[in-house]
């Protein structure tokens, strides 16, 4: 596979970077990640306003102007040849001497890979996962995709470590949303989800599961909400670029519902990708 290093395309295995990058040293930089299908990129144009609007908010300029970025990451993602799966970048403030403070001079680095992933029909998205509650550890700036990721990695890592597919993270006997997921539930056909706040990420695909909800004619709820709320949900899912929509049927020993991924998690994830799909295809003719 090559990856993207700024503007060239590198073999992996030879891609190299300095370790006296910020990103490396401070964890300086802010990344996003798009699904693939039919070799384009879904909901696009939401994950390009929200990497402007995470560099804004640290004063990251971008390496290159948005349109030679998207440009840029097509051809990586043609260049694999991959149908389906994800894209990830970062930028990062770049090489400098380890100050603190942002370096009068540095140049931002571009850094992006593809991987195939099954991103239509995942054997998960039918029979659910399990999540177990974990303490949100992160900073007070959690709507800025920054890649500094320690917490999330902890999360997922007891996730994992009991036998769990997601993390959701509890603060102040709330949930604010899972390790890399924002999680909404269901109850007499009500959608349930965070609001927006510095407290979460503000998530591409919930905004757009929100249209597609509201165009079904469903009432969305925008509130924090409890486990225990979660747990006697009608249904529980978590919505991401990596994961979709996908049904949560555990939280921490309780069974959710009857226990399987339920009829409106399915007709959102079902109606969210159709969409996707045909407004990648839009915007590919388009462009
Ligand atoms: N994670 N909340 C957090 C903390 C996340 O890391 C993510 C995404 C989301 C969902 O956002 P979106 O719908 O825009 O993907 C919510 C990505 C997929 C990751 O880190 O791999």
């Amino acid at each position: 596979m090559k990856c993207l290093l700024n503007r060239r395309l590198v073999d992996e295995a030879k891609a190299t970077i300095s370790p006296f990058d910020r990103g490396y040293l401070f964890a300086d930089g802010i990344y996003e990640v798009i699904a693939i299908v039919d070799g384009l990129l879904l909901d696009s144009e939401r994950h390009w306003i929200r990497l402007e609007r995470s560099c804004g908010e640290i004063n990251l300029p971008l390496p290159m102007g948005i349109e030679e970025l998207k440009s840029l990451i097509a051809d990586l993602v043609s260049t694999n040849a991959v149908k389906e799966g994800r894209v990830y970048f970062q930028i990062t403030r770049g090489v400098a001497e380890r100050d603190f403070a942002f370096p009068a001079e540095a140049t931002p680095q571009l850094f992006a890979f593809v991987r195939e992933a099954s991103v239509i029909a995942p054997p998960q998205a039918d029979i659910g996962i399990d999540a177990v509650t974990v303490e949100d550890l992160r900073w007070k700036r959690r709507d800025i995709k920054s890649i500094a990721l320690l917490p999330q990695t902890m999360a997922k890592q007891e996730a994992k470590a009991r036998g769990a597919g997601e993390a959701i993270m509890m603060e102040n006997g709330f949930i604010t949303e899972g390790s890399s997921s924002t999680i909404h539930l269901i109850k007499d056909g009500k959608l349930i989800t965070r609001q927006l706040s510095n407290e979460v990420l503000p998530g591409v695909t919930r905004m757009s599961i929100f249209d597609v909800a509201r165009d079904l004619g469903m009432v969305i709820e925008e509130r924090a909400f409890t486990v225990q709320e979660a747990q006697h949900a009608d249904e529980l899912f978590l919505t991401s670029a990596s994961a979709i929509v996908q049904g949560i049927v555990r939280l921490d020993d309780v069974q959710i519902a009857n226990g399987s991924v339920g009829l409106v998690t399915h007709k959102l994830r079902k109606t969210y990708l159709e969409r996707s799909v045909d407004e990648a295809k839009r915007i590919a003719m388009d462009g």
